[in-house]
């Protein structure tokens, strides 16, 4: 199977902070495949804007060790590493001060008629600095987009601040705030399972819905990224954003069409109509260190932190489809794989004359956005053989790889759909400034009662579910958690 690859408009997009680690590992390696593919031209300019003093050969040679570093050597073709490197320009900038705009504007009008996008791939706290001297010195146009990512805030506070000092130099339909979950292929498909297919929909509710579980575990910890991550957490770094957003994919209003506003809509409504959660809602855990690798208190160096590696929560969304089905919500680090799952657990029938089904299970329909993203629906059938009428349970498995082939060997990572569709000007997968507000207003009362209460997180071991409390979070209403194994 073949995928159409619709080229896009020449453009220019300045990446601030193009010397810097996302630069390196996501966004040349993501531009680089998507003109492997022919979606990008060869007469666009990617311009790499920062502070590092070096002349554009210079640059171009670290682009091209990220291409060797990042991009799967079958794709690496020479004459395409050749073009994409000639699109590659450099400015020295001073995002605080004066220092190359004036050689960035003049760069840009030398090709007036390109689409122009700036993705501000540096600090938040540079995003009002930049954002002003593009808007005060006549680089953006008002065609122009900007593209900025999490951490949007820290709270509804700081979040509320930055969609304002971002409005003042662009309006929204300018703003693409990435959330890169919402660029992952299944996270796209959620939509088209749902909207496309007359199977599910007609089920997708309360009535026919038992309840329904997200759970995004990792296996890493957070070596390295302590600093960070301990002023954030599980709750910020995960929960806010992309779990919030898988949970608005999956509980969503079919939108009237598919539109930006038109989908983003209906993912505000979900948000709004979350219940506020209770501390008995929750669940909050911290990795305990095994043989040589250390807890999550050594890996943050502070022996008394309360910062969570580990969530879990149990949430409502009071409107007619959703009255009465728990949402379980679960995240964290160092768990027994990495595995991104949506499942659906379907009520038993209304009358059973096998009354040997098991009354923990039922059908369900698991969605795997990662590893090997694909879909599986569990059905009781039958136990081949004589011997009476024994049911057992089987999935029907379609994992997209054996269904579509190479094809979906190559599915596009998320940044190489999100790039793309800034050029072209389609906001369907950012997250607009409401829906942000929305969300930490949801989750700020939450992490302040943790910060109020005396309890601390829970330790977890290491490769296991997370801590054993949350599997009482989902029996105190008679469901269980899928396991998190490889
Ligand atoms: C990032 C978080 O946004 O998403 C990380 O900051 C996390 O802590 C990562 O590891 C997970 O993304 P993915 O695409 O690997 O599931």
């Amino acid at each position: 199977m073949v995928s159409t690859v619709i080229p896009v408009q020449p453009f220019d997009l300045v990446i601030f902070g193009g010397t810097g680690d996302l630069a390196r590992r996501k966004i040349f390696p993501s531009l680089y495949r998507r003109m492997a593919v022919g979606q990008m031209p060869t007469d666009a300019r990617i311009v790499g804007a920062a502070r590092s003093e070096m002349d554009v050969k210079a640059f171009r040679k670290t682009v091209s060790e990220a291409l060797d570093e990042f991009v799967d050597p079958k794709v690496l073709k020479p004459e395409v590493v050749k073009n994409f490197l000639n699109c590659i320009e450099y400015v020295q900038i001073d995002a605080k001060g004066t220092n190359g705009w004036p050689e960035l504007k003049k760069l840009l009008n030398e090709r007036s008629d390109s689409i122009r996008a700036f993705y501000l791939s540096v600090a938040p706290s540079l995003f009002e600095d930049i954002a002003t001297r593009l808007s005060k010195s006549g680089i953006a146009t008002p065609d122009s987009r900007i593209v900025v990512e999490k951490p949007l805030g820290h709270d509804l506070e700081s979040a509320v601040a930055l969609n304002r000092s971002l409005s003042q130099s662009f309006c929204e339909q300018q703003i693409y705030r990435i959330d890169h979950y919402l660029g992952k292929e299944t996270v796209q498909n959620l939509m088209a399972i749902r909207f496309a297919n007359a199977l599910f929909e007609p089920l997708w509710n309360a009535r026919h819905v038992e309840h329904i579980q997200i759970t995004v575990a990792e296996t890493v910890g957070v070596e390295g990224r302590g600093a960070y991550y301990d002023k954030s957490g599980a709750m910020r770094d995960m929960v806010q954003n992309h779990m919030m957003q898988l949970l608005c994919l999956t509980a969503m209003e079919p939108p009237a069409r598919f539109e930006p506003d038109a989908v983003r809509d209906e993912k505000l409504k979900v948000i709004r109509a979350l219940d506020p959660l209770s501390a008995s809602d929750t669940v909050r855990g911290q990795y305990r260190a095994t043989g040589d690798e250390g807890s999550y208190l050594d890996h943050v160096g502070d022996p008394s932190s309360r910062t969570e590696s580990f969530v879990a929560l149990r949430c409502h969304i009071s409107n007619w489809r959703w009255a009465g089905t728990p949402f379980y919500l679960r995240t964290g680090k160092k768990l027994g794989a990495r595995l991104s799952e949506i499942v659906v657990t379907f009520k038993h029938p209304p009358h059973t004359i096998f009354p040997q089904v098991d009354a923990q299970k039922g059908n369900a329909l698991i969605i795997r956005l990662q590893p090997d993203e694909g879909i599986t629906m569990r059905v009781t059938i039958k136990d081949p053989g004589p011997g009476g009428m024994r049911l057992i349970e089987v999935p029907l498995d379609m994992t997209f790889a054996d269904a579509l082939g190479e094809e979906a060997g190559v599915m596009p990572e998320a940044y190489e759909r999100l790039i793309m569709d800034v050029i072209r000007g389609d906001q369907t997968l950012f997250m607009r400034g409401d829906e942000v507000e929305a969300a930490w207003a949801w989750t700020d009362p939450i992490i302040k009662l943790w910060s109020e209460s005396s309890v601390r997180p829970l330790p977890y071991d290491p490769k296991t579910g997370g801590p054993i409390e949350s599997y009482k979070l989902t029996g105190a209403e008679g469901h269980l958690w899928r396991e998190i194994s490889a």
